[in-house]
């Protein structure tokens, strides 16, 4: 089986949509080391499934997208535990942060410490109206470890980054909204996950390769200086000028109809 069918986390395709679920309501969906690691098994069984178009993460029930790492477990881990968890979100969440599939979180309540810097990991972010977002971490002595301090000032400037950080506050789906933090808020009674459908809509239907290339031409330009990030984006288009979607494109266009992507 290629994705798993019980523990921790929820995997169903909906259509060409693979929706991600924590599933640990009873401890607001934290991220216990095998949640960590089903997700970037997932991540990983995703990235090479042609029938999947897009990933939607979301948590089970009303009340928590995820609450951050798992306390009641650290309770029992070592200085050493804790530094191997740190890698363990590098390498499992990271396969979900540098998947070619783009991912979307569907935020449907608290996303606390951990569960912000999963979201963040995502390539968009959807709130439940409901939802609060905060890295609640130097309010616990320690600092956001999953790629938090480096991710969140890209996102929402350096000055509400600090901001977050160091007060520990609460933003609300509305101000997440308006810090650019999220995407899009839920109409009142829409599921986050139902408005993170609706919103990917367009992605589920488009051609994955042009889709892919673009994240991580995208993604380059955080790392690299403005040529090499020019050079990146080169070799990334020329990945597309090679694939048969871009020629269907063209005559999608040509025959006024609806353009049929393969991926290849
Ligand atoms: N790890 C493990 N268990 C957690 C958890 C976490 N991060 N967050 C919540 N839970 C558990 C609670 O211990 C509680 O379990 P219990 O019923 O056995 O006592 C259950 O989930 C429900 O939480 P509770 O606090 O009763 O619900 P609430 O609605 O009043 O508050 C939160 C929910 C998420 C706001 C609150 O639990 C919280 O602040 N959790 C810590 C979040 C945090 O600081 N995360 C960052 C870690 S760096």
């Amino acid at each position: 089986m290629r994705y798993p069918t019980e523990g921790p986390l929820r995997v169903a395709l909906e259509g060409r949509a693979l929706v991600l679920t924590l599933d640990r309501p009873e401890r607001m969906n934290a991220l216990s080391r095998e949640l960590i690691r089903a997700l970037g098994a997932a991540a990983r069984a995703a990235a090479t499934d042609d029938d999947v178009r897009a990933i939607v993460l979301t948590g089970a029930g009303d009340k928590a997208f995820c609450a951050g790492a798992d306390l009641k477990e650290r309770q029992g881990f070592t200085k050493d535990d804790v530094r191997a968890q740190l890698r363990l979100y590098r390498s499992e969440l990271g396969a979900l942060d540098r998947s070619p599939k783009p991912v979307v979180a569907a935020i449907n309540g608290v996303a606390l410490g951990g569960g912000l810097e999963l979201a963040l990991m995502c390539d968009l972010r959807v709130a439940a109206p409901t939802a609060q977002l905060a890295l609640p971490e130097t309010g616990l002595a320690i600092i956001p470890g999953a790629g938090g301090t480096q991710k969140l000032p890209r996102i929402v400037g350096e000055a509400r980054a600090k901001e977050m950080i160091l007060t520990g506050r609460r933003l609300s789906a509305d101000e997440a909204l308006g810090w650019g933090l999220v995407n899009r808020v839920a109409a009142p009674g829409q599921s986050a996950k139902d408005a993170a459908l609706a919103m990917i809509e367009p992605i589920l239907k488009g051609a994955p390769i042009a889709q892919a290339a673009a994240l991580e031409a995208i993604d380059a330009s955080f790392d690299a200086d403005l040529a090499t990030g020019m050079q990146l984006e080169m070799l990334a288009y020329e990945r597309t000028l090679v694939s048969e979607d871009r020629d269907e494109a063209l005559s999608a266009f040509a025959q006024k109809r609806a353009p049929d992507y393969r991926g290849r």
